[in-house]
């Protein structure tokens, strides 16, 4: 029965140094009810008959991560996804992620409301930490009433972000004139707009050029969609968003050029987000090169990760500088012998990595360890960005009275080595395998129950909680409402300028 022990747990958190997106303090921290009550220095609870004691001395006590792209038991590519709700999400709370937002994604023509509740019957019964569901448009009908659809999903369902596919063509791809709709809806409606940005076309037409060279290892995967490819619909996204005036969030950016596009964006003043992965930040597109089938395919993903070794440098740059926004996974795990239905042809081999395990460890050692970001942008982009952007903040994304209690005590002296010897994610393969990263999960606390420690789980399947996201978030809306509001009063102000003349003329 799930939160059967949760009323009564009280939890007290000692002696680490509490760390927001903000500002760190020296502080303890007091939680019950799977809510933070207190923090502050040298807490002392009453009664201590029943309170559980956790030591952080020496040790970060951060928000829990908010891993924002996942796709557990994902049926994609003739194949489903090895990650189902339950280990996927055993694997974050190892990994000092709390919450993950996945993916509903309706077949064409099909229902999304009924893509939405497929996915979260799915995941109730398994879930180990909290989640939440984007939708996927992957059609548009005026007729069918998507608009209706989405109205309902944002009205009823608690969803406030929906992705967009400008690839997979003929599977998921929408065209422009859909987009603009889908925009303009998600702009209506006060929801997030993400996209899946490449040219779909020139991806379909890069693969029949390969294949009839007879490239079909998957090196041709990335040698069919270049960066422009890329870069190119990432521009196309937001214009067209821009268009409508509605804010866009980028998925999975994985090269220089689509990084430098959002950026330039930005710098325009446009309400864009972008989110690299754990993968384009921590490992790159040599890999499908290598000699090994096996170890190349285990890197198919859709953007491919890119050749050039410099990229996952060039994106925690642009991720440290606020460039970039917010990191998620792309988690989609699929095994060897799952991989092995593209053996001849790489445009058949599924698409997807793993991640959720070890997004917060990557980004610790390539971004702060190496001296790039430091403790506070490190919560920024592993959690708090998320919470704001997806309008959880805040009760997720930070640690302070009244939030949930997703904590993690993070040692960032200590090591670990990354390898699926030792991995909690249900594939064989794990794309940074050697890795050494400093920054290690010791606790991971969810809504207030120590779920995980020294290596040790406390949670069983179905105690994870479904997360309403109401739209309209604050931190991306506001500026967009000002700006509608501004149009209107130069609009309003031109027509009274405007009818003033027509009437003198006739005055006169
Ligand atoms: O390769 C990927 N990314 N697999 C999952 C589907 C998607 O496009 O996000
Ligand atoms: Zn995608
Ligand atoms: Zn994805
Ligand atoms: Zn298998």
């Amino acid at each position: 029965m799930p939160h059967q022990n949760l009323a009564q747990q009280r939890l007290l958190i000692k002696g680490g140094k509490v760390v927001n997106d903000d500002c760190s303090v020296m502080a303890d921290v007091y939680v019950e009810d799977g809510v933070v009550r207190q923090v502050g220095p040298n807490l002392n609870p009453e009664p201590p008959t029943g309170l559980i004691v956790l030591d952080a001395t020496n040790k970060l006590v951060i928000p829990g991560g908010i891993d924002t792209h996942t796709h557990m038991q994902f049926p994609f590519m003739g194949s489903r996804s090895k990650d189902d709700f339950y280990t996927g999400t055993k694997a974050a709370i190892a990994g000092g992620t709390t919450m993950i937002i996945d993916f509903a994604i309706p077949q064409k023509g099909c229902s999304l409301i009924k893509a939405f509740d497929t996915w979260k019957s799915w995941a109730d019964p398994k879930v180990c930490c909290d989640y939440a569901l984007h939708v996927a448009v992957t059609w548009w009908s005026s007729k069918v009433g998507t608009i209706e659809e989405m109205k309902s999903l944002v009205q009823n369902k608690g969803v406030n972000s929906f992705k967009m596919f400008m690839a997979y063509k003929d599977l998921y791809m929408v065209n422009d004139e859909e987009l603009y709709a889908a925009f303009s809806c998600c702009k209506e409606l006060g929801a997030v707009a993400q996209v899946h940005a490449e040219n779909g076309e020139l991806i379909a037409q890069g693969a029949k050029k390969m294949l009839a060279m007879g490239i079909t290892g998957p090196e041709g995967h990335e040698l069919c969609r270049p960066e422009e490819v890329e870069a190119e619909a990432t521009q196309r996204a937001i214009t067209i968003a821009n268009a409508v005036n509605c804010p866009l969030f980028v998925v999975h950016v994985m090269s220089k050029s689509a990084a430098r596009v959002i950026s330039n964006a930005r710098r325009e003043g446009k309400v864009v987000y972008g989110e690299p992965i754990a993968a384009s930040l921590g490992t790159d597109g040599t890999n499908y090169w290598n000699k090994d089938w096996a170890h190349a395919a285990a890197y198919v993903m859709g953007p491919p990760l890119r050749p050039d070794p410099s990229t996952p440098g060039f994106l925690m740059n642009l991720l440290a500088n606020d460039d970039l926004s917010v990191t998620g996974t792309d988690n989609c795990t699929f095994d060897i012998c799952q991989k092995a239905l593209g053996k001849d042809d790489f445009t058949k081999i599924p698409n997807g990595v793993n991640g959720v395990e070890d997004r917060m460890s990557v980004i610790w050692e390539k971004g702060v360890y190496s001296g790039k970001m430091d403790e506070n942008r490190f919560v920024a982009v592993t959690s708090t960005n998320a919470a704001k952007i997806f309008n959880l903040y805040p009760k997720k994304g930070r640690i302070a009275v009244g939030s949930d209690a997703d904590i993690v005590i993070w040692d960032p002296k200590a090591t670990r080595t990354i390898s699926a010897k030792t991995h909690h994610q249900a594939n064989n393969f794990n794309i940074f395998e050697g890795m050494v990263c400093h920054g290690v999960p010791i606790a991971t606390v969810s809504r207030g129950k120590v779920v995980y420690e020294g290596g040790a789980f406390n949670v069983t399947a179905g105690e994870g909680k479904y997360v309403s996201r109401p739209p309209f978030p604050p931190y991306v809306y506001e500026r967009v409402k000002q700006r509608d509001k501004i149009a209107l009063f130069k609009f309003l102000f031109w027509l009274g300028f405007f009818l003033k003349e027509k009437y003198c003329k006739y005055m006169k």
